[in-house]
């Protein structure tokens, strides 16, 4: 799929209304990704749509919408994708994988991996070996996209990967900000994996590798808090974890959140409310969500 088969329209609406809004898009969009353009200020609701763009369609269900919310129809912008833009490499379900600075490959991707860094792109080496997570999947993918629209603003200094599986995200983080990444896993395969993997990217000297179930391992708690946890487990785990996951993170910390369906946002936002943190940004790729929340 060329870049030119792909179409992004942004709107910006009132916080309370983003539900409402991308219920409203719903199913023509491929991907849809919603931020707070500033604290307590409008969010922005971005698309990703197929060409032909049914314009007239989108913007009559906007502003239906908007109209049941008692609000203005929202003005919708819309361009096309640029070539080479991360949406199109990863639609073309080939290696390597991009997913906005973040390029995941193979070994036998080295030189594209090379031409990449060139042109600025965070190149990360994965051997998935039986581990989960060579950035192929929905999940992994939206982690490795909010990291990197987190890492505009802002430089963590103390990041935990919770569930690290071949360790993408543990590496992803230490090559942004070259500060020790705490990697931690049920799966003792997958933590020797991990190990691997941040020798072969000569990213040990800041990733460490944890074998541990949440935080069980003392190792853990002794290292809190965490200024930003990311942790791509399953619904029912992230629930669980929720108090867990909100005592050891630091005051103004973040917490990143993927592996849970469309469908289950409700009840693990909930889990997490009830410990004081909410909602920053949520993007959906497919039937997966990746949530981003703050104290
Ligand atoms: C979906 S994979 C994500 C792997 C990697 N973070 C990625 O994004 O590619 C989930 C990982 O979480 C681990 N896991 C599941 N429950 C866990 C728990 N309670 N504590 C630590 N790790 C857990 C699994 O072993 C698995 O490696």
């Amino acid at each position: 799929m060329s870049g030119a088969n792909l179409w992004q329209a942004v709107v910006f609406v009132p916080a309370l209304s983003v539900p409402a809004f991308e219920e409203a898009v719903g199913e023509d969009v491929l991907a849809c990704s919603s931020f707070e353009t500033a604290p307590g200020g409008p969010w922005s609701i971005q698309m990703l749509l197929p060409d032909p763009v049914d314009q007239d369609g989108l913007e009559t269900r906007l502003a239906r919408a908007a109209a049941s919310l008692d609000l203005p129809a929202p003005a919708l912008r819309l361009s096309q994708v640029p070539e080479r833009d991360w949406v199109t490499a990863s639609y073309q379900a080939l290696p390597p994988v991009r997913a906005g600075r973040f390029m995941v490959h193979g070994a036998h991707d080295r030189s594209a991996a090379r031409r990449d860094e060139r042109g600025g792109a965070i190149a990360l080496e994965v051997d998935a070996g039986r581990a989960f997570g060579n950035g192929r999947h929905e999940t992994t993918h939206g982690c490795l996209l909010a990291l990197d629209h987190l890492a505009k603003g802002r430089r963590f200094r103390h990041p935990l990967d919770l569930g690290c599986g071949a360790g993408v995200l543990a590496l992803a983080m230490a090559r942004l900000w070259r500060v020790e990444v705490v990697a931690a896993d049920i799966d003792p395969w997958a933590v020797s994996v991990a190990r691997a993997n941040s020798r072969l990217n000569r990213l040990h000297p800041w990733v460490r590798p944890v074998l541990s179930d949440g935080f069980e391992d003392p190792k853990l708690s002794a290292d809190a808090p965490y200024d930003l946890i990311m942790a791509n487990i399953l619904a029912r785990p992230l629930q669980r974890l929720a108090p867990a996951i909100a005592a050891h993170l630091a005051p103004g910390g973040r917490v990143i959140l993927s592996g849970l369906l469309a469908r289950q946002d409700a009840q693990v936002r909930a889990a997490y409310r009830a410990q004081g943190l909410y909602l920053a940004g949520r993007r959906r790729l497919g039937e997966w969500l990746t949530l981003e929340l703050s104290r």
